[in-house]
């Protein structure tokens, strides 16, 4: 298959990483559908790549909202059939620096809502139309401080972070990758289920600012969305039930 054959979503695509991805995998001929949570602000995001006369649509999608979903996913059915490739890039951390012994309950749902039941919702809704395709994959934009093994490892450049509610949801989130590929194996389905870790980029998440980001280490935008690249763009590559970033596999 070709990507200028591919239909894509990408949630979270209205800033940071997922537009990064969305003008990136546009740019390479996919016809890419931006979801963002707030019509206006993907408004003036799509009219940007859209004055480079890139192939891209926007739908409206909060992945903690499940009526949300189920009407982007019915306007993408109508208009296109079916979806090559699901980038699960929404996401959000409430609890960075909160100590396990005592962070809200609250602050620990919200992780999950974002991180961990939005993705697997939405994923779930475009499963059919995922099936509808010759060949499809699902590429879920996990992190490093999901790995409980980098959490252990005095040398991990995350060994000392702590965020036990968004570090859950993403090692929760990847354990759904795993069952996920492997159901989907069994079942001889063409559908692909990877996991990235991005390392450290320089956005807006958790309420920095991209030159807060810099100057703490953070790499930029393009080495950020270079693994998911190369997934997203590869309709030769098979693999399935990895987690993965740009220097090879991530332990899980
Ligand atoms: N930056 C890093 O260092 C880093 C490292 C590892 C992994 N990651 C992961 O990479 C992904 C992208 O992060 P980023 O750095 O690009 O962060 P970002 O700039 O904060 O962007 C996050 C995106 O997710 C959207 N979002 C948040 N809650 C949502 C919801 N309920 N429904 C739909 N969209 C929602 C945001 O929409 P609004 O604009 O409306 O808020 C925004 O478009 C996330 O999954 C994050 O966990 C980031």
């Amino acid at each position: 298959m070709q990507n200028n054959q591919a239909i894509t979503l990408v949630t979270g695509g209205n800033r940071g990483m997922g537009l990064a991805l969305v003008r990136a995998l546009s740019q390479a001929g996919q016809h890419v559908i931006m979801g963002a949570r707030d019509l206006e602000k993907g408004q003036s995001a799509i009219d940007e790549l859209r004055q480079s006369h890139l192939s891209v649509d926007l739908v409206q999608l909060d992945v903690t909202d499940h009526a949300s979903i189920v009407k982007a996913v019915q306007t993408i059915k109508n208009r296109f059939g079916q979806l090559n490739l699901l980038i699960n890039n929404a996401g959000a951390v409430f609890d960075f620096g909160q100590q396990p012994a005592t962070v809200a309950a609250e602050q620990l749902r919200a992780s999950f809502e974002v991180n961990y039941f939005g993705l697997i919702d939405v994923t779930q809704q475009c499963l059919p139309l995922l099936e509808q395709a010759e060949h499809a994959k699902i590429i879920n934009i996990s992190s490093m401080m999901g790995s409980k093994t980098a959490a252990l490892d005095p040398n991990s450049e995350v060994y000392g972070a702590v965020a036990v509610g968004y570090q859950s949801a993403k090692a929760a989130a990847n354990m759904y990758t795993v069952q996920l590929a492997k159901e989907l194996k069994r079942a001889q389905s063409s559908i692909t289920v990877n996991a990235i870790d991005p390392g450290m980029v320089a956005t807006e998440f958790g309420g920095a600012t991209p030159e807060l980001a810099r100057s703490m280490g953070a790499q930029p935008l393009a080495v950020g969305i270079a693994r998911t690249i190369e997934l997203a763009t590869d309709w030769e590559s098979r693999v399935t039930a990895t987690f993965s970033n740009t220097h090879g596999p991530v332990a899980w």
